[in-house]
Formats: C-alpha cells, structure tokens, sequence
C-alpha cells in the first residue's frame, strides 16, 4: 500500500524498487515465513476463494523459504503478464499507481520479527506476497489491478486518492466474495491475518454489506483494528465490470457532496447480509 509522501529511501532507483537481494534472508527468516505459511494454508482451504488456492499452487508458493521475486516474477508472467518487485517499505501512491498500471506488483522485501507474527503495521513480504500476489494468477483479478492502476494516475488528477483508496482497501485488502449461499476471504489483509481470516466469516462483531461502489468510495476504515464492515462482491469478473464500465470522474464530483460515512454505519438502502453486533469494535474502543 502506500503512504503520504515519504522520501525516497537511499540505494532506491527512481520508480523506488531496490534488488530484493535474496540472498540476505537468514535461516530464521526464512523459517518465520514457513511458519506464517503453514498457520495460513491450514486455516484458508474452505475459506478463501478458490482463485486465491489455485494461484498459490501455479506459482508453487509452498515451496519453503520466503520466495525468490525472479523466480515467482517467471511464473506470474507466463500466467498473466505481472512481476512482482522489490521495495524496502511504503511508496507514495503515484509510484505505485505507476507500477499497478504497468502491471508490477510492489512487494516489501523485509519480513517481519518472530514478536510481530500476529501484528505489524508496515506490510512486510509474508503480506505482500503471500496476501496479494496469488490473486495476481487469476486473468480477472489481474486485469482489475492494473486497471486500477490506471484509475490512480486519473484519481490523482481531480483530487480523488481518498476516494479510490477507499475502493482498494475495501476489495483488493478486505473484500469478501459470494460463493453460493455462503461467502468466501479473498482480500489480502484477511488472507494474511490469523486472526482476520476467522473474524471476517465467522464472527458476529461485524457488518457484511453487498459491494456498491459509490457507497463504498463514501466509508472511512479503520487501520487499527480488525474492520467494521466488510463488502461482498459477487464475482471478480463483476467487480471488474462495474469499475471499468464507471466513469469515475462524474462519480467523485458528486461524492465532494456528500457527507462521508463511519466505518460502523448500515444505510437503509445498504444490501445487508449481515447485520454486526459490533461488540468486537465495542470492547477494544472501552
Ligand atoms: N473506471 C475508473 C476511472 O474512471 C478506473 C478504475 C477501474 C478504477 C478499475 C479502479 C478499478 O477512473
Ligand atoms: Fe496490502
């Protein structure tokens, strides 16, 4: 993800990518990373979109050790035409529009420490990697990152980051898509938390609304905490539609209008699939 306007790190070429510099990842680091990947691949099955499986295997991402960017840069390319590149933290959001556009995944190349396996706050490679890229194999997916990309150089232009950050953090971070009668993970702050990937399906605390653009760019989140609400999307392939079909530009104007909306609140024109009790949220603002 991205932050206000950090300074560029030195030894950081000018789209800020740095060698991932393989390497220098002790034994321990890769061995945090086999432990943060067994704790989630026996949690997901049954949980996470099926795509979300499917890409973890074409890009053999159980193979032990925290992953060679070439190597999985190789298989990603031949399966959708995506890389995935180096950076040491946070970059601004032209930057990683730029790279999103030119269908370049940035991945921090750090890993967290052994006490910060629950909790961090910058995302280090286990979350870009294992949370974003499997989804990166999925030829629907994929199109809807670039395109997002895209709709970030436009953003940029009319004021608008706000807006779209709210749509990527929404879906490409915490979104939850239909599957059948039941729902299923696929957004990568989900996919790579322990403890959100229970709370997100299967606990009462939050709401779980049907995905609506407009509504969506309107809702604040929160960083801090597991979310309040999460958006059900029916299919990437509708995701993608709705967005590319969307002029965004008519859509912001008329947002500069309307008064922004708490991450907690239910509109009566909201489609609910579940109504949260909200105690979660409750408990850990007391
Ligand atoms: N349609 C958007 C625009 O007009 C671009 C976009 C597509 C943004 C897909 C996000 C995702 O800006
Ligand atoms: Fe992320």
């Amino acid at each position: 993800m991205t932050a206000a306007t950090p300074m560029r790190p030195e030894g950081t070429a000018a789209d800020w990518t740095v060698p991932q510099d393989w390497k220098r990842y002790t034994p321990a680091e890769h061995a945090l990373w086999d432990r943060l990947f067994a704790r989630q691949a026996a949690m997901l099955p049954g949980r996470v979109a099926p795509a979300f499986l499917a890409g973890l295997d074409v890009l053999r991402l159980s193979k032990p050790g925290i992953p060679d960017f070439d190597e999985l840069s190789d298989r990603l390319m031949k399966a959708t035409g995506w890389q995935v590149v180096a950076v040491p933290g946070l970059v601004p959001d032209d930057v990683f529009y730029e790279h999103l556009a030119n269908r370049r995944f940035v991945a921090g190349n750090f890993i967290r420490t052994p006490d910060q396996i629950d909790y961090l706050e910058e995302p280090d490679v286990f979350h870009d990697v294992f949370g974003h890229v499997p989804l990166l194999a999925d030829p629907v997916f994929a199109d809807y990152m670039q395109a997002y990309g895209e709709g970030g150089r436009r953003a940029g232009g009319m004021d608008a980051i706000d807006k779209l950050a709210r749509l990527y953090w929404y879906t490409v971070e915490f979104g939850l898509i239909r599957d059948g009668d039941g729902l299923k993970l696929y957004g990568a702050g989900i996919v790579s938390s322990f403890g959100e990937s229970r709370f997100a399906l299967e606990d009462d605390s939050p709401n779980r609304l049907g995905f609506d653009l407009r509504r969506v760019m309107r809702t604040r989140y929160r960083i801090d905490d597991y979310q309040q609400t999460y958006f059900v999307i029916d299919s990437f392939d509708d995701l993608l539609r709705q967005t590319q079909e969307t002029d965004f530009a008519p859509l912001y104007a008329a947002l500069e209008t309307q008064a922004d909306l708490d991450p907690e609140t239910i509109l009566p024109t909201d489609r609910v699939i579940t109504r949260g009790s909200q105690t979660h949220a409750r408990r850990h603002s007391a």
